[in-house]
């Protein structure tokens, strides 16, 4: 088990900078996961932890411990890819068995570490196997035992369930969370998934062009966004966010605000004619031009005088076209200019009439 901490890390590629002073600490024994939009710097970030790149500048601590200097193969890390790369000749205990050779680990407690990784693993009965008579879930098993049997202090994996269908993956993600508790090793874990993130995570480090956004719970990320970047990559779909001129703020600071946010699961709709009472809430007209029925809730998509908005309506519900929609106040996320998230202002918001803005 091990702490990791990332100090002011910069990375460039021939005069371009992918990663912009990262500060980070990846608690002792936590499930960690990097996630953002492609080429925002996940991998080339877990590849200076694990020492296959060199920060341009920066430190990089285990355990308080610089390890700038030191290389990959005694950094006591393991890492797991997407495409597993297991070798083909080999049998799945020859896979597992390898870098224990390599380490001049003998015989007998080679066996005893195969034997007791491999009933974690649930591969028990598959150790004379070879890759190609493995589904793909038990290839990736493989993987993970294999980084698992040199009891590494930190876990690195990438992007590690892409290969696999969904309803594996699901599986997958379950039982990495599972090894995750029986191990108690910190596990640092790379998706673009920010449903996987959101799943798996205690700490979510959402990054975006090379800059951390925010680094925190899953409950955190999503009930208080750092800004509207992280606001509208969680979540499905995303929030939704009404520029100010479509709304007539009369607030304390009106300068600050420069955006509401609200999550399509807490606005709330109404058959026209219902009254609604105005003052903890903002009430529209609204048109729903889609609705998509997932089951257990209900997407609809709804036109109103201050733009499109989505609404998750959970059970049963139906609607007509022409409804209310209602977006209570304690609901609402304000971002300044910048994009961060500014507490709530003491507010009154008022849309403009929609006559005037129709
Ligand atoms: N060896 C390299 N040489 C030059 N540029 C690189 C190199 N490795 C990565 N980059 C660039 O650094 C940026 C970050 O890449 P990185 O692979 O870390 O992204 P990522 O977040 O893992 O993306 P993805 O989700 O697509 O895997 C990208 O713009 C990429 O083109
Ligand atoms: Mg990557």
């Amino acid at each position: 088990m091990a702490q990791v901490e990332l100090r002011q890390i910069v990375k460039s590629f021939n005069n371009q900078t992918v990663i912009k002073g990262l500060d980070l600490t990846i608690p002792n024994g936590s499930f960690t996961v990097l996630v953002g939009p492609s080429g925002c710097g996940k991998s080339t970030t877990l590849r200076m932890i694990a020492g296959l790149e060199q920060p341009t500048s920066g430190e990089i601590l285990i355990d308080n411990r610089n390890v700038n200097q030191l290389e990959p193969g005694k950094r006591d890390i393991a890492m797991v890819f997407q495409n597993y790369a297991l070798y083909p000749t080999m049998t799945v205990k020859e896979n597992i068995e390898f870098g224990l050779k390599n380490r001049k680990v003998p015989k007998q407690e080679r066996n005893r570490l195969i034997a007791e990784i491999a009933e974690v693993v649930g591969l028990s009965d598959y150790l004379d196997r070879k890759p190609s008579e493995l589904s793909g879930g038990q290839r990736q098993r493989v993987a993970l035992a294999r980084a698992m049997v040199k009891k590494p202090k930190v876990f690195l994996m990438d992007e590690p369930l892409s290969n696999l269908d969904a309803q594996l993956r699901q599986q997958m993600r379950i039982e990495l969370m599972e090894l995750h508790k029986k191990l108690g090793t910190t596990f640092i874990y790379v998706t673009h998934d920010q449903v996987e993130a959101m799943s798996m995570g205690d700490q979510i480090v959402i990054m975006n062009k090379g800059e951390l956004q925010q680094a925190a719970s899953p409950m955190e990320v999503y009930h208080q966004p750092a800004n509207r970047f992280v606001a509208e990559f969680i979540g499905s779909p995303p929030m939704n966010i009404i520029w100010t001129t479509g709304l007539n703020l009369k607030l304390l600071k009106p300068a600050q605000v420069h955006a509401v946010g609200i999550r399509p699961e807490k606005i709330r709709l109404h058959r026209m004619g219902q009254n609604i009472s105005e003052e903890q809430s903002i009430v529209l007209n609204g048109t729903i031009i889609a609705r998509e029925m997932l089951g257990a809730e209900t997407l609809y998509y709804v036109d109103t005088c201050i733009g499109r908005l989505s609404v998750k309506c959970y059970g049963d519900s139906f609607f007509p076209d022409k409804i209310q929609v209602e977006l209570p106040y304690e609901d609402l996320h304000f971002f300044d200019m910048a994009g961060s998230r500014i507490p709530s202002p003491a507010v009154n918001v008022l849309p403009e009439t929609e006559s005037v803005l129709l």
